[in-house]
């Protein structure tokens, strides 16, 4: 194994998206390490991330009102303490990051462009280069990074195991090309992302594949709301795996869904297009189950405007012979976002000692069961000023260097058919125990599918136990809210012994 003693003690951030960056950047002038599985920027739904960050930037808009809206979308299930205090700090973070010379988009006049995106009741969504938001701030914060001199990074490296004793970790056990690699640390944040190459239909990278969450419980922490998985109601419907996203924005911006016989469908939907993402996509999903196929107007809304504001977007229309000036834009539902994920406190702390989560890895119950749209990047981004806090504020303490453990590199592929089927916009209990019947054996197993199909069992295993339908869980054997809301908690042993 490679001689990495020099590095032992330093923080540790495994991820090389938004929030892992942001917690490097916040933690400098202390040294840290960050493990990239890619080079940065590459491969990482951040870079991907179309949609902005939400804040309450508007004349006419308050933290409270976004903090209502929030709610609202979270059906019941947000953790409004930390909602609050999430959003309250919005608008600084993206002061932050145009310090870091993000070009956000602006006015004539210099003030920030605020955008539109469905359920919420004010324009509060800040873009740069239109539909380029997340390649952007990518952009600015990897040049930010490269050149702070107390962080080293690691590109080409994959975290395989966290290495604990007593609850408390020691290092990461990972993989590069030269072998196994173990790096000394008591102080690990996962800034992994989310789960969506779990899936056979998604808008994230098909790399990202719940790694965080796998070393997480492999480590034996406590996971909330595993079960809440976002659907996005509109991604390009063409031959391309991973799917193309069509922003919430360009509805925002008046774009029409309508099916195959050119009539809208979406008459008994309160908000319709603009209603919350899980109540628009399962209305979409209903339709296309009914036969139909679904399409996104822009011909007159957005219009001429269209190429400016979106121009990812119509490139990759164009790129299946698409002209959205001209042409329908067919659409159907795909995995984006999962809600729950490592349980977190104020902080950002786990329940083990020394492991930190920030941004889509955590689950810090300001999504609660349905996210609203472009809150994503905006936690991640606060809430990694919170983590590096909590992580300068630990005391570096020496571990003792360990021999590399041989872990296979983690493949989704033979989980996907089970995961998709059984944790679509649509569920029941019995499609949940085929998954979990289906995925024990592989999530014991010393096979490289073993983690991707440990995490798709807790999700299960938490869908199964929640007999209710609530956000983006919808079960069609309990398709009413239970009386009382309750967030949900798990542990990987807790779903072994259910499963
Ligand atoms: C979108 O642009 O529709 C996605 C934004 C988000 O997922 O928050």
């Amino acid at each position: 194994s490679a001689d990495v003693r020099s590095f032992f003690g330093r923080p540790i951030i495994i991820g090389g998206g938004i929030a892992g960056l942001m917690t490097a950047l916040h933690l400098a002038p202390e040294p840290v390490l960050l493990l990239s599985r890619t080079l940065l920027g590459a491969d990482t739904s951040s870079t991907w991330a179309q949609g902005g960050l939400a804040a309450s930037l508007g004349d006419d808009d308050d933290p409270a009102l976004h903090l209502a809206d929030t709610i609202a979308a979270g059906d019941g299930l947000c953790d409004k303490d930390m909602a609050s205090r999430i959003l309250q700090d919005a608008s600084s973070a993206i002061e932050g990051l145009a310090g870091f010379g993000v070009p956000f988009d602006r006015t004539l006049k210099g003030s920030l462009r605020l955008g539109l995106e469905a359920a919420h009741n004010r324009r509060r969504i800040v873009h740069a280069h239109g539909d380029g938001t997340g390649r952007e701030i990518m952009r600015a914060l990897i040049a930010a990074v490269r050149s702070t001199p107390s962080i080293v990074v690691v590109e080409g490296v994959e975290a395989r195991r966290l290495a604990v004793r007593e609850n408390a970790i020691r290092g990461v056990w990972a993989s590069c090309s030269i072998g196994p690699v173990f790096f000394g640390s008591r102080r690990v944040v996962l800034a992994t992302g989310g789960i969506g190459g779990l899936f056979l239909d998604t808008t994230n990278p098909s790399g990202s594949c719940g790694q965080g969450l796998a070393l997480a419980a492999r480590a034996g922490a406590v996971f909330s709301d595993l079960e809440f998985i976002q659907f996005h109601p509109t991604a390009l419907d063409g031959p391309d795996r991973p799917m193309t996203l069509i922003s919430e924005a360009v509805r925002g911006e008046g774009a029409a869904l309508i099916d195959e016989t050119g009539q809208p469908f979406l008459q008994g939907v309160p908000g319709a297009e603009l209603a919350p993402r899980d109540v628009l996509a399962r209305a979409v999903w209903n339709h296309l189950a009914n036969g139909h196929r679904v399409f996104l107007d822009a011909r007159q809304r957005p219009g001429p405007e269209f190429p400016r504001l979106f121009p990812t977007i119509v490139s990759a229309c164009h790129g299946i012979g698409i002209n959205p000036l001209r042409d329908l834009i067919p659409i159907r539902p795909a995995q984006h976002y999962h809600m729950g994920g490592v349980a977190v406190d104020g902080c950002g702390r786990t329940s083990v000692k020394g492991l930190w989560a920030c941004g889509e890895v955590a689950s810090t119950g300001l999504h609660g069961a349905n996210r609203l749209a472009s809150n994503s990047l905006t936690e991640a981004v606060v809430c990694a000023r919170w983590v590096a806090e909590s992580v300068a504020g630990t005391p570096a303490r020496r571990t003792k260097p360990a021999f590399a453990g041989n872990y296979p590199s983690p493949d989704p592929v033979p989980v996907r058919p089970f995961l998709s089927r059984a944790l679509g916009i649509v569920r029941d209990g019995e499609g949940l125990k085929a998954a979990a019947h289906a995925l024990l054996p592989l999530a014991e197993s010393k096979e490289a599918a073993s983690d991707p199909a440990a995490v798709g069992l807790m999700i299960v295993v938490s869908a199964l136990r929640r007999r209710e339908s609530r956000g983006a869980h919808y079960r069609t054997d309990f398709p009413d809210h239970a009386a009382v809301a309750r967030r949900s908690e798990i542990t990987l042993e807790a779903a072994f012994a259910e499963a």
